[in-house]
């Protein structure tokens, strides 16, 4: 597959790999979440693609960049694994490339139902799969994973994840992580910790800064990330803790600053997360500054948030380049 536009800051053969969580994601739309017992009409369902990796890199891809996703999937060709099918359908209508997924009958995808309260717009996401996801414990080959300006990776197949953050970062390649989960499965909390060693940009939520620092305070957390990455011995160049409405704090050797979300109509915030690090991923391939990477992320996460659904509204350039000339001023 060909690049689709403009001249990357590192000339790699991709802009963006990523490897960790696909899904196939189920949407209820509901006038307001359910109490225990209470019996709610689905004003609206709706099936869309997501995952934390795989929504970020529909991102990629819909913002001009080429994106491969060299995770795993099920048997994902005809007759096999349907909802391995539904995802590998999606990456090929918007472009994200598949030459280097690895194909396993024993993996999968994620299949998510998600409750969107239509009042609050708050979304609950019940989450199962019975295979293997993400990113496989050997593959895919070390050239392939050297092949990229970019590796993104969350916590989906930690192996596999550390083996290609180790990789990548031996090679100079930038690691963006986005880790949700505090608690990993029993026995996988040192690889974890080692996964995050490997990231050098580390772009999490609150909850998960707040887990690991056991600070309320979103700044506080994002800062104390940084001070353990300079204690460990960590070549961090970021962190950057998201916190929903509230925008995000960032910090690198410059300082902590906080950047407010930008004032949207929002209707579903689902998949905001992944979104943003779509783009932060690729302005960090088109060289920009971590303020600028910052605002560019909030922009089209903030976009995708007037949309329903968790890839719907994940914008285009063209749109995305019009709104943040139009709020030129932040
Ligand atoms: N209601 C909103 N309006 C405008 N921007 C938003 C809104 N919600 C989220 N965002 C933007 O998206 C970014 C990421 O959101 P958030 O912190 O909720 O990620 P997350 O918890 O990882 O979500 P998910 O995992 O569901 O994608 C925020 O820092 C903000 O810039
Ligand atoms: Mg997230």
């Amino acid at each position: 597959m060909k690049r689709k536009q403009g001249n990357p800051v590192v000339t790699k053969e991709y802009d963006v790999l990523g490897m960790g969580a696909v899904a196939v994601d189920d949407f209820l739309y509901v006038e307001h979440y359910p109490h225990p017992d209470e019996k709610v009409r689905v004003c609206r369902r709706e099936r869309q693609c997501g995952g934390q990796t795989g929504t970020a890199l529909v991102t990629v891809a819909r913002l001009g960049r080429l994106a491969g996703y060299i995770g795993m999937l099920g048997n994902c060709r005809a007759g096999g694994d349907e909802l391995s099918r539904a995802v590998a359908d999606c990456f090929e209508r918007e472009g994200v490339d598949l030459t280097h997924h690895i194909d396993r009958p024993d993996a999968g995808v994620y299949h998510s139902t998600i409750i969107v309260d239509q009042t609050t717009h708050s979304r609950t996401i019940l989450t199962h799969t019975e295979s293997m996801v993400g990113a496989d414990p050997l593959f895919p080959a070390e050239d392939v994973i050297r092949s990229t300006a970019v590796l993104l990776v969350d916590h989906h197949g930690l192996d596999g994840t550390l083996r290609a953050a180790r990789i990548a970062r031996n090679a100079g390649i930038p690691v963006v992580g986005d880790i949700e989960r505090g608690n990993p499965a029993p026995g996988s909390q040192n690889t974890l910790s080692e996964v995050i060693r490997h990231i050098d940009h580390l772009v999490v939520p609150l909850e998960f800064a707040r887990d690991c620092t056991g600070l309320d305070e979103a700044g506080d957390a994002a800062s104390r990330l940084w001070e353990d990455g300079i204690r460990d011995g960590v070549e961090r160049s970021a962190v950057v803790v998201t916190c929903g409405v509230e925008g995000c704090w960032y910090i690198d050797d410059n300082g902590l600053e906080h950047f407010p979300a930008f004032y949207v109509e929002a209707v579903d915030t689902t998949g905001c997360g992944d979104v943003f690090h779509g783009a932060y991923c690729v302005a960090l391939v088109e060289g920009m500054g971590l303020r600028e990477r910052v605002r560019f992320a909030s922009a089209a996460a903030a976009l995708k948030a007037t949309r329903r659904g968790g890839q719907t509204g994940i914008p285009m350039r063209k749109q995305l380049n019009a709104f943040l000339v139009e709020r030129k001023n932040r």
